[in-house]
């Protein structure tokens, strides 16, 4: 399954203004959707996806974007496997945890909803949804929900390197106006800070592991033993080990089955910039000016004003 017609199909179909529901506005390449920026290409897909049926045992990941999605994804699919490596190689991350409301053509090699729906329990969901738009049979099913939070200024360096190197994303030209957009929450899936506050207090009434990247980069295997608790799985110490070895950068990085080198560069060229590009805390350091970090600092403070929700930027 390659994505040979996909450039193609995303000049005909995929982005046609007349199928998108429950939209008013355009930003770009993104749609409005219920005050969320989405691409087009999900906002055209927007009815199925509030549709859909989870299932009691699925677990569902939920990320903004370049928060870790990849990273507890592997680990969450270790843990579901009992540390089995080879079955975590069989095919592709996003076949193991395809990304719910993504639509894709046919023929692209990358699974959405369709996938999903046919795919056997128990199933492990991606989605990078705020948790206002979440569809409510996840809710209704009492579904387990792993989050996984980053502090906003490395988010912004990894979005930025991503923007350039998936073709569905519109070029944001430099740092300086992709720092601008994403402040003002003009970015695929909006605002950070809604995100991330919204998932945070949806923990009072639902079962939610609230994961952060910032703690799993200082110690996985406390991280993994969190998931590992929160799934009801108790695996034993050198188990642990192995996924954490497992799901370090280094190895995810090598690993073809999770670093989307089998996704085709029409759909991500990672000339521009790897998948797995740096996998630290504090890279904002080399990207962020003084007179940027200053101002970003000014607004984060009146936007998290209140919220006992706090980020490390370095560790
Ligand atoms: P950087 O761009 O800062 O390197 P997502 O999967 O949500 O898109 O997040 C991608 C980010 O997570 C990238 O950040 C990537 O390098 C990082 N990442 C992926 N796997 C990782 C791992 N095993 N350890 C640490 N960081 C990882």
């Amino acid at each position: 399954m390659r994505p040979k017609r996909w450039l193609e199909h995303k000049t005909i179909s995929c982005f046609n203004m007349q199928t998108i529901e429950n939209s008013s506005q355009q930003q770009g390449d993104l749609v409005l959707i219920h005050n969320v920026p989405m691409l087009k290409a999900i906002a055209n897909n927007w009815a199925q996806v509030e549709a859909f049926q989870a299932r009691p045992d699925d677990i569902i990941i939920a990320t903004y974007p370049k928060a870790g999605t990849t990273w507890v994804s592997e680990i969450v699919d270790m843990v579901c496997n009992n540390g089995d490596v080879e079955k975590s190689c069989q095919a592709p991350i996003y076949y193991r945890v395809p990304y719910m409301e993504f639509f894709a053509p046919e023929e692209s090699d990358i699974p959405g909803i369709k996938y999903l729906n046919s795919m056997a329990s128990p199933r492990l969901i991606k989605t990078h949804l705020p948790v206002q738009l979440l569809p409510k049979s996840v809710w209704e099913n009492n579904c387990k929900v792993i989050y996984v939070a980053r502090n906003a200024k490395d988010v912004a360096v990894s979005f930025f390197h991503f923007y350039q190197s998936v073709q569905m994303l519109q070029d944001v030209g430099s740092w300086e106006e992709f720092l601008q957009k994403y402040i003002a929450g003009e970015v695929s899936y909006g605002s950070w800070y809604d995100h991330v506050k919204g998932w945070w207090e949806k923990r009072q009434e639902h079962r939610i592991l609230y994961l952060f990247y910032e703690d799993m980069k200082e110690d996985p295997a406390r991280e993994i033993r969190k998931v590992m608790r929160f799934l009801e799985k108790d695996l034993g110490e050198e188990v642990q080990e192995k996924i954490v070895r497992h799901t370090s950068f280094q190895a995810m990085k090598e690993n073809p089955m999770t670093n989307y080198e089998t996704i085709s560069h029409e759909v991500l060229d990672q000339t521009v910039s790897p998948f797995m590009r740096k996998g630290i805390t504090g890279d904002w350091k080399n990207h962020f000016t003084v007179a940027q970090s200053e101002v970003f600092d000014a607004d984060y403070a009146q936007k998290m004003e209140g919220s006992e929700l706090h980020f490390r930027t370095e560790i």
